[in-house]
């Protein structure tokens, strides 16, 4: 057991957050996110990933999904643009990423965040491997994009480049488990010193969801998450995760610490506002976007 002088409160970063938006500010100033993810039958959790980047007051989102199901994520919100990637099976074909492509589809891009419902089908690991090692912008790395480094976290520690580029990983405990080659059982026994090794030894942010989500940071500091509650405990609380943590980078790029830290209690506290608005039972993840304003406008 870790004392608790080990640990701050991720409340302490949300003053970032409070502060009114520049009022001669364009959406140049607030970021482009590439939101990279998908795969035939799950449109939904790029869809949502990018709806709660925008709700976070990212500039500009881009959601670059497998053509087959790009219309579909188009649907979310007309504000979101898209962009048809290469695809077989469904999944995202583009393994052996040309520079050519690469170069075209980070144009102007800030911020990447990749994984959502991207599937390990044929090439789609490889790809997002490859867009990973291919880029040096700030990049959020959730679900399957984190699956392609099961075994091979010296990619993540290389890409990484001992911190110069900035790189946060929400892993849910059993993707933590698949990256690191434990079982969820260690990775629940030991979820701080597990998280502080990990994120201090790759030179990453480290988002180690679950209840009390844990906030590793590259220097060793952690923090603890206290908002959350069990209406979250559904498909796409996650997804929604991924596209505040961008949105928060893409606004603050020079305060990564505190912006991730805000991210994760101002997701946790838009699903509080919804549980108490609703039911536990009834809260969809979209709930939890559609409470994110008054989870902004919370003092804490
Ligand atoms: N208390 C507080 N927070 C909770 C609780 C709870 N009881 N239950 C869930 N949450 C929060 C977590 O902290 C996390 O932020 O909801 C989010 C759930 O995230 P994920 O486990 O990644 O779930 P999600 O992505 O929506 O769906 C799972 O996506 O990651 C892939 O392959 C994975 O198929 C799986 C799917
Ligand atoms: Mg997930």
């Amino acid at each position: 057991v870790q004392s608790a002088a080990n640990l701050t409160w991720a409340g302490a970063a949300k003053s970032i957050a409070e502060a009114p938006r520049d009022v001669n500010a364009n959406k140049g100033k607030y970021g482009h996110i590439l939101l990279v993810g998908g795969s035939y039958g799950t449109f939904g959790a790029p869809s949502m990933s990018s709806l709660a980047a925008l709700r976070t007051g990212a500039g500009l989102v881009t959601a670059a999904v497998p053509k087959t199901i790009m219309n579909q994520v188009g649907l979310i919100t007309p504000e979101l643009m898209v962009r048809a990637l290469e695809e077989e099976s469904g999944a995202a074909s583009l393994g052996n990423l040309e520079p050519k492509l690469l170069e075209a589809l980070m144009k102007g891009i800030s911020v990447l965040a990749i994984g959502p419902g991207l599937s390990t089908q044929g090439e789609a690991s490889q790809f997002a491997r490859d867009l990973i090692a291919g880029t040096t912008v700030p990049t959020v790395i959730d679900a399957d994009a984190l699956n392609a480094f099961a075994g091979k976290t010296d990619l993540i520690k290389q890409a990484a480049a001992g911190g110069k580029r900035i790189l946060v990983l929400t892993p849910h405990p059993g993707e933590m488990a698949r990256l690191a080659g434990l079982t969820v059982k260690q990775v629940e026994a030991d979820r701080i010193s597990l998280a502080r090794r990990f994120a201090t030894e790759h030179h990453i942010t480290l988002v180690l969801k679950g209840w009390r989500t844990l906030i590793a940071h590259p220097d060793g500091r952690i923090a603890v998450n206290t908002t959350g509650n069990p209406s979250m405990a559904k498909g796409g609380s996650g997804d929604i995760l991924t596209g505040i943590v961008a949105a928060m980078l893409a606004q603050y790029p020079n305060h990564v610490a505190e912006a991730v830290e805000a991210a994760v209690l101002l997701h946790g506290l838009a699903g509080d506002f919804a549980a108490r608005d609703m039911d536990e039972h009834t809260v969809l993840a979209t709930d939890t976007v559609a409470h994110l304003t008054t989870a902004f406008r919370y003092r804490v």
